[in-house]
Formats: C-alpha cells, structure tokens, sequence
C-alpha cells in the first residue's frame, strides 16, 4: 500500500462552542482554541478535527450552516480562522474542517430563496413535494415540514430547520466543490464529511443511506476538490459494513481517505429504543466487531478509529467505570484503541477522562435530539417514560459529550468567565486539566506516551500498518491482540473488568512497553502466568 502522510496521524477533535471561551460569551471560540495549541502540542495530536464553526442559527450547533464561507460571529471571523491555521501550522498541526453537506439552514440563502417560489433559481437546490411519504426524521418527527408561502413540503433528515439540500441537481455538486477548493485555497488540511452517506438518497424511493448516486457523487468530488493534493478527508458513515467501507476509501476508487464506521458505536442500542435504550455492554461482541474491522482492509481501505466524538456518550462511563476507576479505566480504551491500526481520534477532553454528566432537569440539556425524541416517544407516543427516558439521555446522550472542556477547578471550570451555553459537569473540581497536568500518573500522559509510540518510536510502523490478530475471542473480560510488522510483535492485552484475572498465555515477553498501572517490570512479564488487576491494560514487546 501507498503510505500516506495521514496513516500516521494522530487526530484531535474540538467541539468549538464548548472548548475554550476567550471572549466572556460562554461560547467557545477560534482565540480560545488558539490559545490551547500549546496544549495540544504537548498531547503531540498533528491534526485538529474542527466541529463547524461557519456562520449558523445553532439549531443543531453548527450543523445548520448558513454561509459556508463565514465564520459565526461567536466563534470569531474570518481573520481568526486564518490565525488558527497558521498558528497551528507553525505547529505542526494541520486543520480538518467539517463539511456538512447533506443539508444546509433554512437560514442559508439558498434556502431563503428556495422557499420564495416554485420557479425561483433556487427552488431545485432542495428537495420539495407536494405530498410527504412515511420518511421519518432522524431527531424525531416526519422529515417533511409544509411550507405555506409555496404549498409544498420540503424534505429534512434532521431538524426542519436543516433542510436537505439537492444532489440530483448538478448545481448543487458545483457550489458545494467550489465552496470546497475555497477553504483548500486557505490551507486547511483536510475535512471532514458530515453523513456524507446521505447525499445519493433517492427520496421518492424511500432510499435515504448509500443510494446509488453516492459513489459517482464523490468520485466526482474526488476529481473536483482532492485530486493531486495532500488533503485528508473521512466521511461519517453511519451504515458502513467493511465492504461498503471498502468503496469509500479504496485509494484505487478515487473517493474518501477513509470513514468513520459506527458498528461498535452501536453495539449496545436496543432493537427498538436504540440509544435510549442502551443494553449491556457484551466484550464478546466488541470484540469481534472491531477484529473484523481490523482486519478486512489490504491496502484496499483504511480504519478511522475512535470511541467518542461530539455525538456519543463519554467512553469511560460508558464501558468503563467512571467512578472507582475512572483514570485506570481510560487508560484502558485508550491503549486498547490507539494500539489498533487505523487513525486514532481522540474527543476533546476525552484525554482527561471527563465523564458523562447527570442533569436532574431536562431543561438542563440544550440538544435538539433529546428535545425531538422527547416530544415523540415520551410525548407522543408515549413507548418510553419520563424516567426511561432520563435513563437513556444518561447513558448516551449527545450533550454527555458536550458539557464545556474542564480546564480547572475555578468557576465554569475555567472554560468561561461568562455564562457558559451548557452547564459544565460539577465533577470538575476534580477532573481537569490542570490537575491532569500536574499528576504524571495521569491519563493526559497515557495519551502522551500512546501517541509519541506511534509517532516516533521503534514501534511507529508496527502500530501503524502491522497486521492484526485477536486472542481469546469467547474471553468474556479479556481483550487481547497481537500486532505484528516485519521481524516486530506486540501484544495488547486488557482486563476489561472489575475483577482480578489470571490467564496463561503462550508468549514470552522482551519488554513491558506500556502498563496502565505503577509496577516494576519482573511483576508482569511471565505471560504463562500472567495476572491483571481490574482494568489493566499492558503493551507487550514479544521476543
Ligand atoms: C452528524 C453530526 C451531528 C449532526 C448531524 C446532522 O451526525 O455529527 O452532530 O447533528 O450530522 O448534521
């Protein structure tokens, strides 16, 4: 396989609004995060995936743009942006914007002109009929909302404030790829693609994931906007299976450097409630999800690996132990996923091991998912209570991810000096960076070490390209791999569990590289008898 400057890159997500707040707004913004690249450079990421920051209403936070070519002023502007870039450069950081393509704000002008008359310029660039089908929204409700000035219904698969925009219209495709080289032309490094599986939909035929437009749509924007460049990009693809994955980011296609896969993050959803519902977390299961994903690519595909982003509940109360065991326990998935091959992405905050929070009242959460899905299952349709519900916004809430960034242990924990848009979780008396940066036992340098493992050390090629093969697949509570590359092994083996275990493995060990837990080398390195505390997590150099 061709080596890509990416394959080896180490990416850091930032939630815009609730990172760090400069200005006393309590809204994030750009100053702020220009202000903590130092911070990030220290953590060693070379890339900051960057959640919209573009002109927008904040219905869904960002992902209702309205000028894709404007910043919102509570994030800063256009002149802060560049900073950011540059500053990050000189950093060695690069900059992945978040192209939120599927649809645009019914504030866009596209939109406001769409909506006008049925033969306004505009109207095609969305998609309209006189009738709604069955088609839900994916926050609730229809995804049809009628319009009264022109007496047609408008299609939208989130909020009726995003409305989907129109890719059967080739118009479309070309604003959308000039929008594009604009940012490319600023020096940005890459994007990210919002739903990007969504665009090829074929509405009247109910086909809204993977439609058969899609590939030709970004086969198209492949020769239009990423040709001969170095940029990076990774689609959002909720649906993807390997081999669907496989015609996203098979460097032959010409497509996507590769997509983030949701089959893990899935895992636990009910059959019929899904995240509201989440069902117990099964290692079995997890396990084999992610060996398959580990190992279906041949140079014909690349893995974007991650346990968290803007969307998902926080992985240490979600699979780990958020309590007694918090920082052990994020240690854990952390070396667990950064030993995988792919792309590792760290949420922000995540490297600290910020929590999932608890807020009593609904009213205490901002995300339109939760507002929507409240007012139709619990509302309308009442097929979940009050207080299954709260259970569920506890468990795997949106908002869990987005309380603001937790600095230190001064008021708004240090992420405001104003009023911050979401309350910040009360726990960060506690858990915050400064103390996380004050402790050398801390989980900020187990992300350290994890990442200065792949970028510059004798074991960079192996935990980047070497091959991957699981140990003990039925082993309820162990997780266990071997990485291997040319004459090099590793072993990655977890406790995934609250008690003690003892297994007998049928390596020898050279070198302990990397223990979740203080102990002196001779106390862990005869695998025959091997015996992990809860939650320990070891990387093994094999002989
Ligand atoms: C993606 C984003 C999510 C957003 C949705 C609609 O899933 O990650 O935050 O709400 O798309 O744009």
């Amino acid at each position: 396989m061709e080596k890509q400057w990416w394959h080896s890159a180490v990416v850091y997500q930032v939630y815009p609004r609730s990172f760090y707040d400069s200005s006393g707004d309590g809204n994030g913004d750009l100053v702020g995060i220009i202000s903590k690249l130092d911070y990030l450079q220290q953590l060693g990421i070379n890339l900051i995936w960057l959640s919209p920051v573009y002109l927008s209403p904040m219905k869904d936070n960002g992902y209702d743009i309205a000028d894709y070519q404007a910043i919102d002023p509570r994030f800063g502007s256009l002149e802060d942006m560049r900073e950011l870039i540059a500053q990050a450069k000189q950093r060695d950081i690069g900059i992945m914007m978040d192209l939120v393509l599927n649809h645009s704000s019914d504030q866009h002008a596209w939109f406001k002109q769409s909506r006008q008359s049925r033969d306004n310029p505009y109207r095609d660039y969305y998609i309209w009929r006189d009738q709604p089908s069955e088609l839900r929204s994916i926050f609730g409700g229809s995804a049809w909302q009628y319009d009264s000035q022109t007496e047609q219904y408008y299609c939208h698969l989130f909020a009726d404030a995003q409305p989907d925009l129109n890719w059967e219209n080739p118009q479309v495709a070309e604003e959308i790829h000039q929008m594009i080289n604009w940012w490319t032309a600023q020096g940005v490094a890459g994007f990210r693609l919002d739903v990007i599986d969504l665009i090829g939909k074929q509405i009247d035929q109910g086909i809204t994931e993977n439609g058969p437009r899609l590939h030709p749509l970004l086969q198209q924007m492949h020769q239009a906007c990423f040709k001969d460049k170095t940029l990076v990009t990774v689609g959002e693809t909720w649906g993807a299976t390997p081999e669907l994955a496989k015609l996203y980011s098979d460097p032959a296609r010409q497509e996507l450097s590769m997509v983030f896969q949701f089959e893990h993050a899935a895992i636990d959803w009910h059959p019929q409630h899904s995240k509201w519902q989440p069902q117990p977390f099964n290692l079995v299961a997890l396990k084999q999800v992610l060996t398959k994903w580990q190992t279906t690519f041949n140079g014909d595909g690349w893995n974007a690996l991650f346990w968290n982003n803007h969307d998902l509940p926080r992985i240490v109360s979600r699979w780990g132990n958020d309590q007694q065991y918090r920082q052990r326990s994020a240690k854990l998935f952390a070396t667990l996923l950064h030993g995988m091959q792919g792309t590792p992405y760290i949420y922000q905050g995540e490297e600290i091991a910020m929590t999932n929070v608890r807020f009593e009242s609904l009213e205490d959460y901002d995300d339109i998912e939760i507002k929507n899905n409240y007012q139709e299952k619990v509302v309308e349709q009442q097929s979940l209570s009050h207080q299954q519900f709260m259970q569920g916004v506890y468990a795997s809430a949106r908002d869990n991810a987005r309380t603001p960034m937790q600095w230190d242990n001064s008021s708004n924990a240090g992420f405001s000096q104003g009023q911050p848009w979401l309350k910040v979780n009360p726990n960060y008396t506690e858990i915050n960076v400064a103390a996380a940066l004050d402790d050398p036992q801390s989980v900020f340098y187990h992300y350290q070490k994890l990442i200065a493992l792949r970028k510059s050390s004798e074991f960079s090629e192996l935990l980047i390209y070497g091959t991957y093969q699981l140990l003990l697949p039925e082993h309820p509570q162990i997780f266990a791999y071997l990485r291997q590359y040319k004459q090099q092994r590793l072993l990655v083996v977890a406790n995934v569990s609250e008690v003690d275990q003892r297994l007998s493995l049928d390596f020898k060990a050279k070198q302990v590289l990397l223990n979740n837990l203080q102990q002196p080398q001779g106390a862990v390195n005869r695998l025959g008898a091997l015996q992990l505390a809860p939650y320990q997590a070891i990387i093994y150099v094999l002989e």
